[in-house]
Order: C-alpha cells, then structure tokens, then sequence
C-alpha cells in the first residue's frame, strides 16, 4: 500500500490580480485597434462551463484529436523522456493529461505532478482527485499565470511540461516567441515540453468549429461582456452583440470577434471609460492561431526547443521538443 500525499498548493496570484489586471487590459485593450478584451476572461465560471460544452461538439474537433494522439503516444513519452515530474500549464481539470499520467504511472516513473492555472478551485479539485488515483504521487499546484510565474516550476528531477489544447494559439506572435523564450529560460538542458496545437487547414472546417449550428460558440464568445458587466460595473446591452468569427488567411489564425449591432455608449466604472461604439464596430474578443509543422519547428528551435517527435492526425499536432544546450 503507498500512502496518498497531501497535495500542496502554492498561490502565486495576489487576491487582486484578477481585478487588476482586468482593469488594466481593459483600458489598453479597448483603446487599440481593432478594439481587443483579452481570451483569459472568457473563462469564468460560466464560460469555464461553456468551454467544456463546447469541446463535446462535433464540429469541435481539436479536443478529440488531441486526446487520440495522447492515448495513441504516451507510452512513447514515458520512454523517450526517461521524465519523473510533469508539468501541465493551464491544466483545468488536467483531463487529457490523465492518459498521459496513467503511461507515467505504469512505468513506475511518476513522481511529482506539477498543475498550474489561474482558477483556485478548479486547480484544488484536480489536485484532490489526483492524489487520490495516483498514490504516492506528489502534486504541487501552482495558483498561477503561465505568462508570469514560469520563474516559479520547480528545479530538480527530469521535467516534461504539457501545454496542451491549442492554448498556445491564443497568444500573438510576440507574446509566443516571449512565452516560449522564458519557459525555456525557466528549464534545464534536457528536460522536455509537449506542446498541442491545431494545425491550418479548409477555411470552412475552421469556421464550422467556431461557428457551431447550436450557437454554444457565440455564447462562450459573449459571455465576455457579461464578465466585464460584472467584475467592472459596466453595462454593455449583450443582446445588441452579435457574434463574429473569421479566418484570418494572412495571419493564419481564427480571430473572434463581437460586433455592436446598433451605436452604443457603453459605461465602465470599474476602469474609468465610457466607450462609444457606432453601428456594426467590433470588438476582438480571441483569436485562435494554426499553425504548420516547419512553422513549429522553426518557433521552437529560434526559443531554444529542438523537435524531437511531431505526431499529427493531419487536423493537430502533438509536438515533443526537448531545451537544448
Ligand atoms: C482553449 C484556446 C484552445 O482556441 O480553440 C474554442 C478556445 N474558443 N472555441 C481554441 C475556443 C472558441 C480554444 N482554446
């Protein structure tokens, strides 16, 4: 019998970071052009729900994709990287990861779990479960921003760090050359990431998965007003928004957007704007990068990651890239 280990959890985000720098990227992102509210916020409690409703379609395809080329590689994970401690950013429930966990597990080679994401609850719940089916496992959650807190993983041991999902889509090209310089700068020679991303491809398959027929999309997509109405007081009339998703052939990314379907002043207290919208003016709300396996290689390799596998299905890849000397 292994006795189960008390997770622990460290909180690196302040109690105001969430208001704060909700704030501060609302001034900056309402400002610029095309007007911006940053995707973190899209994932309330409500949005959480929708995001995961929105996994379950079947014009949705990345989440499955994703999930057959874990089963379908995990063991080959466990051997290639020889890893005793995975990290996973923006791990939610660490569903997927799971797969990935058991392969680790089965080998005897599982030590340390190291979950990082911003929501404290969902990351105590998971870290709860996890000890409990992994015995002896030791999990040490990070209450953290993957874009600030890299500095904090823990050093030691061999390390594979998972960001999975396509997340890494979310982020601008600078933002992703940044991301990718500090998580290399925050590992070892050696150790290893594992990284999900949705690959380009038809413009209408594309479309179909941000645009499903029952709408969960546009809700999710909306329900960024709601978070501002909330946490800032403002008051955008939801319903005079319409949802708009396009592909962005040059840019190569989905980029997801809300229009005003009528003028409106819109009100935030919370960060001292007011906000004049005229008729059909958008607001970008996420954009969704694909991308291509050379494209991958090359943003690896320019961060310090060297291509060690790249499986793919055609519709996402899994890339397992290992920080170079
Ligand atoms: C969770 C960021 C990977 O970009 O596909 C799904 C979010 N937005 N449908 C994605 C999302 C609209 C998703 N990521």
């Amino acid at each position: 019998m292994t006795a189960i280990r008390t997770p622990v959890v460290s909180v690196l985000l302040d109690p105001d970071w969430a208001s704060g720098s909700l704030v501060e990227d609302v001034r900056r992102g309402l400002a610029s052009h095309p007007r911006t509210l940053p995707p973190k916020w899209l994932y309330d409690d409500r949005g959480s729900d929708l995001f995961t409703e929105i996994t379950h379609l079947v014009e949705y395809y990345p989440t499955e994709s994703e999930r057959a080329l874990i089963g379908a590689h995990a063991e080959e994970i466990v051997t290639i990287t020889g890893a005793d401690t995975v990290v996973e950013l923006g791990s939610g429930t660490s569903d997927k990861t799971r797969t990935l966990l058991d392969a680790f597990d089965r080998a005897g080679a599982l030590q340390r779990f190291v979950p990082v994401d911003v929501s404290e609850a969902t990351l105590r719940t998971a870290a709860d479960d996890l000890s409990v089916r992994y015995p002896g496992l030791q999990v040490e959650a990070i209450v953290g921003d993957f874009t600030l807190h890299l500095g904090h993983l823990p050093t030691g041991g061999r390390k594979i760090v998972a960001f999975l999902g396509g997340t890494i889509g979310n982020l601008y090209v600078e933002e992703r050359a940044a991301f990718l310089g500090a998580l290399a700068d925050s590992l070892e020679v050696g150790d290893w990431l594992l990284l999900g991303t949705d690959l380009v491809k038809s413009s209408d398959r594309l479309i179909a998965a941000y645009n499903d027929a029952r709408g969960i999309t546009a809700d999710f997509v909306l329900n960024s007003l709601h978070v501002v109405n909330r946490e800032l007081g403002a008051d955008f009339d939801v319903d005079a928004f319409s949802y708009v998703p396009f592909w962005d052939p040059h840019m190569e990314r989905m980029d997801l957007r809300v229009r005003a379907e009528m003028p409106q002043r819109v009100t935030i207290p919370g960060a001292d704007v007011v906000l004049d919208l005229a008729s059909g003016e958008e607001i970008r709300v996420e954009i969704s990068t694909k991308f291509r396996p050379d494209g991958l290689r090359t943003e690896l390799a320019a961060a310090g990651f060297a291509v060690d596998h790249l499986w793919s299905d055609g519709d996402f890849a899994l890339t397992l890239a290992r920080r170079t000397a």
